[in-house]
């Protein structure tokens, strides 16, 4: 089922630090059980998935993302939880903090406005740990952490000898203060 080659598969991603990305991908090899702990480089959390997508978009899909206005702000990651449909556990916000609603309604808005694809169901938050899981383990206990964002990136979705790869292809800055 391989794309056509000029077409990439694209969202848009709050991309936590290496550290955190660290934290979280210990707790998930420990909690996995039979399902499949995610890799650490690859935590993330969606804001906007695009799928394949032309890659003839992308110099105005980049344009669009850098006018997205967007404060630095601070995402509490204090609670996990379990979804049957999808089979993963997740860890997330109780409450969501307003930049971040803010972050995808924008982002969203300008996608849509630009004719740009991207799936619609609602913005849930949250970074996926495990996938294929049976359920919500006893063990190990989850320690709050929070993701400091500072920007959001548009990540492109490739296979790497039958691995899902992601890869980072721009970030785009918070305004300071
Ligand atoms: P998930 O972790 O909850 O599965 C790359 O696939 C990222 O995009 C994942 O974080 C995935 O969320 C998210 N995503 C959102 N909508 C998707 C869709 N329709 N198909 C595949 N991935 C989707």
């Amino acid at each position: 089922m391989g794309a056509a080659a000029d077409t990439v598969r694209l969202f848009f991603a709050l991309w936590p630090n290496g550290e955190l990305q660290g934290r979280l991908a210990a707790w998930a090899d420990q909690a996995a059980g039979r399902g499949r702990a995610m890799r650490r480089e690859n935590i993330h959390l969606t804001l906007a998935f695009l799928g394949d997508t032309e890659a003839a978009l992308l110099p105005g899909l980049q344009s669009l993302a850098a006018q997205v206005s967007v404060e630095p702000f601070r995402l509490p990651l204090d609670r996990i939880g379990y979804w049957k449909h999808n089979r993963i556990i997740w860890c997330g916000a109780s409450e969501d903090p307003p930049a971040l609603t803010a972050l995808v309604a924008e982002l969203r808005a300008r996608l849509t406005a630009a004719g740009i694809r991207y799936d619609t169901k609602p913005f849930v938050s949250h970074v996926t740990m495990v996938r294929n899981a049976a359920g919500l383990p006893e063990a190990p206990a989850w320690t709050p952490v929070a993701l400091e964002a500072r920007d959001f990136a548009l990540v492109g979705s490739t296979r790497v000898e039958g691995r899902v790869t992601y890869r980072v292809l721009q970030r785009f800055p918070a305004a300071a203060g």
